[in-house]
């Protein structure tokens, strides 16, 4: 879990650099037709999520592992935020007491779990109304294959098996590009908008191997969105 720290480090910069995941939010929110009431947010960051919902709801959950990202979520008698990890039994046995909720959202940040079809499940206990937005193993696919190193991000066949065991979802693929005018801006971004993670980021030496050899001018994301109707 040492991605926490880092992304708790990287709050400040997080929304100036966070471009594709602020598409990704906006996209899965224009899934969700229904306005529902009680919203949990999984991984809820600096609230772009929480901004953005254009309907009148009664209560906001927000669940974050970094403390830097909770502290810049908005907070109201509505709104409320917990710094836990959302894979944590005590957490877990908490929210458990405040469900059912109308819809538990997720976007950019279930790729991060350790076990993510245990997550889904506890999900389905909690609502059956999900929104997801989860970066799959095509993302960054380019640099895996220069670097070597081992890709951890989750397949999307997998998390489609998964999320059909215990909801009944609509899904959709969507590519981004990001183009850069240089590859050290490049990796900049890459450290800068928290998706490196920390534990299983690109160590010095696998970095400017790439940032010698990474042949394209764009960063390639693939989002994987799951969502009820
Ligand atoms: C790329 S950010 C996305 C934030 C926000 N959902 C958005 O769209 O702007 C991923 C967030 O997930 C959080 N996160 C990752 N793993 C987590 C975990 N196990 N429990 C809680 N939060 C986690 C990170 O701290 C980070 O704020």
């Amino acid at each position: 879990m040492k991605h926490i720290k880092e992304f708790s480090k990287q709050a400040d910069s997080y929304d100036a650099n966070s471009n594709i995941q602020k598409r990704v939010s906006t996209y899965l929110l224009s899934k969700v037709t229904s306005s529902p009431k009680k919203i949990l947010d999984l991984g809820c960051g600096t609230g772009d999520i929480n901004r953005k919902i254009d309907w009148k709801y009664t209560k906001f959950i927000g669940v974050d592992s970094a403390y830097g990202m909770c502290e810049k979520h908005p907070k109201s008698l509505a709104i409320s935020v917990l710094n836990s990890n959302f894979e944590d039994k005590i957490f877990q046995k908490d929210i458990l007491n405040k469900a059912p909720f109308d819809l538990v959202i997720s976007s950019s940040a279930l790729q991060w779990a350790d076990d993510i079809e245990k997550l889904i499940k506890f999900t389905s206990l909690l609502t059956q109304n999900i929104a997801f937005a989860i970066f799959t193993c095509n993302t960054f696919k380019d640099i895996y294959n220069i670097s070597g190193l081992e890709i951890f991000l989750p397949d999307k066949k997998e998390l489609l098996k998964i999320t059909k065991k215990y909801f009944n979802i609509t899904h959709e693929t969507k590519r981004y590009r990001l183009e850069f005018n240089d590859n050290m801006s490049m990796f900049r971004y890459i450290k800068k908008s928290g998706i490196s993670g920390g534990e299983r980021r690109l160590t010095v030496a696998q970095t400017k191997k790439i940032i010698k050899n990474y042949p394209l001018t764009y960063l390639e994301f693939e989002v994987l969105f799951v969502y009820t109707k």
